[in-house]
């Protein structure tokens, strides 16, 4: 199916019953004067002066776009106190990268949190991927008032290919674990690139020197579409299998609670519900508890 048709077909997805509303809630934010905004580890948009009752609007459409996974952002007064604590993997990710003049996507961007942070690194072009309704709802939200030329696109890496430009820089941040084809998705991520252009991606990793792949009948850590949790060398032979080169590990990270908890921004449970309450070394399930790989890789 041509691009343009998926783009129309998704943009309807704004429309469901549970997004319309939001929507209309967008569509009737004030716009404060003399706007300013921070990027640091809170992304914080404040105002010389604000009425309380725009104020009070800001909130509601804010609490209404419940539930906030990546953050956090402050806005007007208004602290979003997200699930995630998202500036502990962009701040241990930014040694890596210098993304001036680039042209990049985020592949699963979410509400945008890294591309807002991304944007003090003056890039030429900013574009995020994701096929939420409720996380692009999210965005529009916060560059209601930011007003970033960020391109954001309810489209999946799996349309990467397609896309009408190449990309100098992709992250693909959290998402191959949800793909039931890893090796198929390196290699959309591949084709986004330009020649020379660079991968920065996490994924959910278990320790070992084989290059095998944890593969959960239904849940990992409680959360229902994760296919393949592999070993760092399994992970290595995916990206060589889709031509990645230069492939480093950046870092290796354990999720802890400090990076992920219950807030009153989000529905339900937190990763303190997703481990064994005896033993927070493994899941509820009995794998090994959450731990991630960063890597670069070239094309
Ligand atoms: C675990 S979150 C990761 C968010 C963010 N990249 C991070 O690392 O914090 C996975 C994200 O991938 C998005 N997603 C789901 N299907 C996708 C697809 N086919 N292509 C790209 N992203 C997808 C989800 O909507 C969600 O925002």
């Amino acid at each position: 199916m041509p691009l343009n048709h998926i783009r129309q077909e998704r943009l309807a997805w704004l429309g469901w019953k549970d997004i319309a509303p939001m929507r209309e809630l967008l569509a009737s934010l004030p716009s404060p004067q003399n706007t300013t905004y921070s990027l640091n580890n809170t992304v914080q948009i404040d105002a010389l002066q604000v009425s309380d009752s725009d104020k009070d609007t800001i909130r509601h459409c804010a609490l209404t776009l419940r539930p906030w996974r990546k953050g956090p952002f402050e806005l007007f007064g208004t602290f979003i106190d997200t699930e995630w604590q998202s500036f502990i993997k962009y701040n241990l990710l930014e040694p890596y990268f210098n993304l001036e003049g680039k042209v990049v996507g985020d592949i699963g961007c979410n509400n945008g949190y890294y591309l807002f942070r991304m944007l003090s690194q003056k890039p030429k072009k900013l574009v995020g991927f994701d096929p939420s309704a409720l996380y692009k709802t999210q965005f529009d939200f916060i560059n209601h008032f930011i007003k970033s030329d960020i391109v954001y696109e309810m489209l999946g890496v799996e349309h990467l290919p397609l896309y009408e430009h190449k990309f100098d820089t992709l992250f693909c941040l959290g998402v191959l674990y949800h793909r039931s084809d890893p090796i198929q998705t390196l290699k959309a991520l591949y084709q986004g690139l330009n020649p020379e252009g660079e991968l920065i991606l996490d994924t959910f990793m278990i320790d070992g020197e084989t290059p095998v792949a944890l593969c959960p009948a239904k849940t990992y850590s409680k959360i229902p579409n994760v296919y393949f949790v592999p070993t760092i060398p399994a992970l290595i032979n995916w990206l060589e299998r889709a031509k990645f080169r230069d492939i480093e590990v950046l870092e290796i990270k354990k999720t802890d609670a400090n990076e992920q908890r219950k807030t009153e921004w989000i529905y339900g449970e937190s990763l303190e519900q997703f481990l064994d309450p005896n033993n927070p070394e493994l899941t509820i399930e009995g794998f090994p508890a959450p731990k991630r790989v960063y890597i670069k890789a070239k094309r």
